[in-house]
């Protein structure tokens, strides 16, 4: 088992490993200005493996921001071994799921985010925090998207099993969706669609997948059509029930 490192936007950094007998990668992201921001941190058994990683990018020491999409093992569960090694980070998370998880469960208080809210890392690296409340799944659930490289880094959404390549520039919808019949991980309701399609005001260029390859090029229509993906599904969700 290994991590491998790969720069998939300017100072973008994924970090990526794919345990042994797991059904998808796990991928982390450090973002690097003046100071570093790390969106998730893997689970407590790949710290080893995950700090030294980004030990090869940033010192520990240097560390400013730990963060991740929502409260669950894959996305933090090393939270507190870098709280323990990086002694000046802070974790960020929303505000909301500062109160109902990260207040408790992080050995630092966390700093909350409020929606919109940026972290300006210094030498043009801005990342912006945006609220998107279960989706893919958690109350605390948001997304952020670093401002000068125009990257989403989105989580889990377009999740996709088995082994992917670094970047892609072919389109993720149709696979995103059949990784719904994985035990449905997606959180579906009314406001799923209109919040995915939300994203694509962004006009992101990057979407840096946490399980899967990092996509390259027209991220709106892909985050459009992801989103008319699920507003299918919950029709037919809806008309089985009757
Ligand atoms: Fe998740
Ligand atoms: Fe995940």
């Amino acid at each position: 088992m290994e991590t491998t490192i790969n720069e998939i936007a300017d100072n973008i950094f994924r970090l990526s490993t794919f345990p042994d007998g797991a059904p998808l990668p796990f991928n982390q992201f450090v973002v690097r200005g003046e100071r570093a921001l790390l969106f998730h941190t893997g689970m407590r058994s790949l710290f080893p493996l995950v700090s030294e990683a980004v030990a090869k990018i940033v010192p520990l020491a240097e560390l400013e921001w730990i963060t991740f999409g929502h409260v669950e093992a894959d996305e933090c569960g090393a939270m507190n071994q870098f709280l323990a090694n990086a002694p000046y980070a802070k974790v960020a998370h929303g505000a909301l799921g500062c109160m109902v998880q990260v207040n408790d469960l992080a050995d630092r208080a966390p700093h909350p985010l409020e929606d919109g809210e940026v972290l300006d890392l210094g030498n043009g690296k801005r990342v912006r925090n945006i609220e998107t409340p279960h989706l893919p799944h958690g109350w605390d659930a948001h997304v952020m998207f670093e401002e000068s490289t125009r990257t989403l880094l989105c989580g889990d959404l377009f999740t996709q099993f088995g082994p992917s390549a670094v970047t892609t520039t072919e389109s993720l919808v149709e696979t995103a969706l059949q990784s719904e019949d994985f035990g449905g991980p997606t959180a579906l309701t009314a406001t799923t669609g209109p919040r995915i399609r939300a994203l694509a005001n962004l006009e992101p260029t990057a979407l840096a997948l946490m399980h899967g390859p990092t996509f390259l090029g027209d991220a709106s229509k892909e985050l459009i059509g992801l989103g008319d993906g699920y507003d299918r599904m919950f029709e037919d969700t809806l008309a089985a029930r009757v």
